[in-house]
């Protein structure tokens, strides 16, 4: 299991830590559609007629703190990775606002990291070259490759800087994916799906690396799961969407300590129980 050792990180960590009052996001009354330009229109107007709208998000308002591990759920097509792009600003055809740290941004920023929802890592090039390019701005040679190392050890792949991703499993391509993205520094990370794919051990041993992470990093961190469980073992809060178009049906923040465990916090598989009927399945198994 990837312990992170923080005594030996302590420089990072403090760098780190200078960034713990980025990251707030608010969105206020955001609405999003798509036009779906198969359907012919008989309209000559301009205008996009209704039948030709596909909503999406429908009145949206969330505030995310500085900080906080936000878990998203919801059913498939609901629009969560149609918000997660919105909020990382890489569509802008949106109405309403999306402030970050009080400001609308105007597009995709280093401060801002999204994790795609599948392997995003360059094949071309090892796990320290993939993680170097997030540092690719530092001129000191010495530093940079200090840099380097400390996110492959965060995310605990230590020994494995020269392999391609093809020589990885799925679940260390991950690590690799989070390890360039920390190494960017962001005030806010995006991960959309991360355990997309892995098995059911792998799964479990990355979503622990990321609770890790987060807990030793402190950055805002958006994570878009199909996973219930996923998210009320790693979410600071929980927000969990209608069907398309999507409204926020809960918004909960998650007080219990952890780890967290469902056989011995009742609360915590009530609320499993809330969230399996809410999303249409009547026992949780
Ligand atoms: N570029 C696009 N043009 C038209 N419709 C789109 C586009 N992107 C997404 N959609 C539609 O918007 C809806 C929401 O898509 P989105 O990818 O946000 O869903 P999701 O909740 O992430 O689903 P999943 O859980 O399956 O990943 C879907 O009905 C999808 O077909
Ligand atoms: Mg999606």
């Amino acid at each position: 299991m990837g312990h992170i050792l923080i005594k030996d990180l302590n420089k990072g960590f403090i760098e780190q830590s200078k960034k713990q009052s980025m990251g707030h996001v608010i969105i206020k009354n955001l609405n999003k559609e798509f036009i779906d330009r198969r359907k012919k229109s008989r309209c000559r107007s301009d205008a996009v007629p209704k039948h030709n709208r596909i909503p999406v998000l429908d009145n949206i308002n969330l505030e995310f703190l500085n900080g906080e591990m936000v878990c998203i759920l919801g059913p498939s097509g609901c629009g969560k990775s149609t918000l997660l792009r919105i909020v990382a600003g890489f569509d802008n055809a949106f109405s309403g606002n999306v402030l970050i740290d009080g400001k609308a941004h105007s597009g995709p920023s280093s401060d801002h990291i999204f994790v795609f929802q599948h392997s995003s890592l360059f094949p071309w090039m090892t796990v320290k070259e993939n993680v170097e390019l997030g540092l690719r701005a530092m001129k000191d040679q010495e530093e940079k490759e200090e840099k380097i190392q400390e996110y492959i050890d965060i995310v605990d792949l230590g020994g494995f800087e020269m392999h391609y991703p093809h020589q990885l499993s799925g679940g260390m391509q991950r690590r690799a994916e989070l390890a360039r993205a920390l190494a960017v520094n962001p005030d806010i990370l995006f991960m959309d799906e991360p355990f997309s794919g892995l098995d059911f051990l792998t799964h479990m041993r990355a979503r622990e690396e990321v609770v890790n992470v987060h807990q030793f990093i402190g950055i805002t961190m958006l994570i878009v799961t199909h996973d219930i469980d996923d998210a009320l073992v790693m979410g600071d809060r929980i927000i969990v969407f209608s069907s398309r178009p999507a409204r926020v049906k809960m918004a909960r923040k998650l007080d219990f300590p952890r780890p967290r465990d469902f056989e011995k916090q009742p609360e915590l598989n009530e609320l499993r129980s809330e969230i399996f009927l809410m999303l249409g399945v009547p026992h949780a198994v």
